[in-house]
């Protein structure tokens, strides 16, 4: 099915600056999902046609890091935190993330799908087309499972593309407190292998920190993961430095997120990889952390940043892409550029699909977002006000 897309103002995100240009009124031709041909030909007499009216038009925006499935909220630590308990503390004390995986274990695999569509609906409003989701609020096997098909559910109530990560390695559950090896041999011995064959997730990301798993338990579960053909990720440096972003670059992980207290020598390891740095501007905004990640360097060893929402009732509880792209200019000092290609080109590559999302060119998947905006500087600078016109998932317009 061949299907004509007329006078778009095409901000491609093909390499270089001349990718955040708008260009020209042209016409995208899209055959079978894919984008086919883009052309100066205005196809006046085509069956098939929809005449954009000089719209911008990008890539889909791609939230490469979220937790979007949970059941439950944490308003209550929030408000402790405001009144001096850290998230460290909070977490010590049985809450944080384990209040989450009580309330999570507690749902059904349709409530926690249920739950999640609201939260899905205010991604899908900033113009995204793919989404990432992590398990890790589970922790058991059978909850992990349903936490993952949960994830995956959601792709029969809205049009959107969604990769799951699997992320058993979040926290240690109670049933194996003080005993943080046997519950990370149960990871490698269990759960990795039933995902695995199952086909529930394409990736295993370890929250590798003095609360979460330290370096030798997340090499373990890396190895493992990559023995079962999955690919790897690190929640790494978000508030100490453990040196998980340099073990995920050795192994050449699709991404290291968080990134704050990453270092020099920890940039040059990720330099030397195939491995994104995905900023997180929103738990960083929301734990009202100082430090700041290493842009920088970043930028000089001209390492690909991303930037996602980490969706959590924990530490980003905003379902907003371009509130993101917005923080990260204002919080972290990314221009607008690179803000948008934190979250297309930047942003596919951390889900190992650059080849075919992130970009408008021939070849691509038709996902598109169609925007009432003069400049993609504009994505970046206004929040809530609406501007999203319409989004394309596989050349299939959705009106949502
Ligand atoms: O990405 N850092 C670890 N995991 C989440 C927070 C999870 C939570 O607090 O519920 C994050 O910030
Ligand atoms: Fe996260």
């Amino acid at each position: 099915m061949e299907h004509v897309l007329t006078n778009a103002r095409i901000v491609s995100m093909q390499a270089g600056d001349i990718g955040y240009q708008p260009s020209e009124p042209l016409s995208i031709v899209i055959r079978d999902g894919k984008i086919a041909e883009i052309t100066t030909n205005t196809f006046a007499d085509h069956p098939q046609r929809t005449n954009c009216q000089g719209k911008l038009v990008t890539p889909g925006l791609i939230d490469c890091h979220t937790h979007l499935i949970y059941a439950g909220q944490r308003a209550n630590e929030f408000e402790q935190r405001l009144n001096g308990v850290s998230y460290q503390t909070i977490a010590a004390q049985g809450g944080g993330i384990m209040s989450t995986v009580k309330a999570t274990r507690q749902a059904s695999q349709d409530q926690l799908t249920e739950l999640a569509l609201p939260r899905l609906d205010g991604l899908l409003r900033s113009g995204i087309t793919s989404v990432e989701i992590k398990s890790g609020y589970g922790l058991t096997l059978d909850d992990e499972i349903k936490m993952l098909k949960a994830a995956k559910a959601l792709e029969t109530h809205r049009r959107v593309k969604i990769t799951t990560t699997l992320l058993a390695a979040h926290a240690v559950p109670p049933e194996f407190a003080g005993k943080a090896d046997s519950y990370v041999d149960f990871i490698c011995q269990s759960i990795i292998p039933q995902v695995a064959e199952q086909q529930l997730a394409s990736s295993v990301d370890v929250f590798c920190e003095s609360v979460g798993f330290n370096l030798k338990q997340t090499e373990q579960v890396f190895q493992c993961a990559i023995a079962h053909g999955l690919a790897i990720k690190g929640h790494t440096e978000q508030l100490s430095n453990l040196g998980g972003s340099a073990l995920t670059a050795r192994y050449n992980g699709l991404s290291v997120d968080h990134i704050e207290y990453l270092d020099e020598a920890g940039v040059q390891a990720l330099a030397q990889s195939t491995t994104v740095a995905t900023l997180l501007p929103g738990a960083f905004y929301f734990l009202r952390e100082t430090r700041k990640p290493p842009i920088e360097w970043l930028r000089h060893y001209q390492v690909p940043m991303a930037i996602a929402t980490d969706i959590n009732p924990g530490t980003s509880p905003f379902a907003d892409l371009t509130l993101m792209m917005n923080m990260a200019c204002t919080l972290f000092g990314l221009t607008p550029q690179e803000a948008l290609r934190g979250v297309t080109t930047h942003a596919a590559q951390a889900l190992g699909v650059a080849a075919s999302r992130g970009q408008i060119a021939v070849g691509y998947d038709a996902d598109l977002a169609f925007w009432s905006l003069n400049h993609p500087a504009e994505l970046s600078y206004q929040v809530g006000i609406p501007s999203l016109q319409a989004r394309m998932v596989d050349g299939e317009l959705c009106h949502d």
